[in-house]
């Protein structure tokens, strides 16, 4: 990561007419969350035949880190019109995104969802007892006494999409819509190796859109896209709102 590339980064976003950022899990893994494919992630490491890394603390009890924070303060200073994440942690609503701004295309690991009215909800809202009925997946036997949708009374999943699942019709929607409609593109953290999800940036590049991709690893876009910055989220990100803020101030917008 050079200085440069954090003042572009930063001028594209603070005079970006719509600003769209795509996360996957290398956004989290300062948080102390494993990736799925950098050097020790859950895939790298179950391809070799070993378990997957251990987490200092259990998945609800990991905070969010300093990149999170930082897309909550572009969303504060107006400039964030929309956030899509493949990441199932709930750390981009524990940070303080707006869920109205999110579409999380692979599920939320705290969220069930009603198959039939399509409404989000906590396990509690839904008094589904994990140790009772188990994860609730798609694919799980359908229990007579299970816990039904408080709202309509339809079938209630884990909203975890699985391989195999099909993925949330209107999150994909929302997250095709702003891709083809924003000006600047962020990818933070991501691979970019999983469709449908990794059409996105690929939709942004085809309507023109300035894409940058910050990220540590390498990526099928790299030589397509804009800007490309190599290092972790978690400290290049909060720089780059830094010099946003700068920006903005010296625009006296
Ligand atoms: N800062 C920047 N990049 C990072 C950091 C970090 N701190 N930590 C890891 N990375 C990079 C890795 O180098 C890797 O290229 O983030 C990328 C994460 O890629 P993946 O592990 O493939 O995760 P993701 O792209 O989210 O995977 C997509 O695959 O298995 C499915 O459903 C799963 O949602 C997931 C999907």
């Amino acid at each position: 990561m050079s200085a440069e590339e954090i003042e572009l980064a930063a001028q594209w976003i603070a005079t970006s007419k719509k600003l769209v950022v795509f996360t996957g899990a290398g956004i989290s893994t300062e948080s102390g969350l494993p990736d799925f494919r950098g050097p020790n992630g859950i895939w790298t490491r179950r391809d070799k035949g070993l378990p997957p890394p251990k987490t200092k603390k259990p998945w609800h009890l990991v905070d969010p880190n300093p990149a999170h924070y930082a897309l909550v303060e572009l969303q504060e200073l107006g400039i964030l019109d929309f956030l899509i994440s493949q990441n199932v942690d709930n750390l981009h609503l524990k940070s303080g995104i707006k869920p109205e701004k999110l579409a999380e295309l692979h599920g939320n690991t705290t969220l069930m969802v009603c198959l039939q009215c399509n409404r989000k909800m906590t396990y509690e809202e839904a008094g589904w007892d994990k140790r009772i009925w188990g994860p609730g997946y798609r694919t799980s036997p359908v229990h007579p006494r299970q816990p039904k949708c408080p709202y309509c009374g339809g079938r209630i999943i884990s909203s975890i999409v699985n391989f195999g699942d099909p993925l949330p019709e209107k999150d994909l929607e929302a997250a095709f819509y702003h891709s083809k409609t924003c000006d600047v593109f962020l990818v933070i953290g991501s691979s970019l190796v999983v469709t449908p999800a990794a059409y996105c940036p690929q939709l942004a590049l085809k309507a023109g859109a300035k894409v940058i991709i910050l990220n540590e690893g390498e990526t099928p876009f790299d030589n397509l896209v804009h800007l490309r910055i190599y290092g972790k989220a978690g400290q290049i990100m909060p720089k780059i709102v830094a010099q946003v803020k700068e920006l903005l101030k010296l625009q006296k917008y």
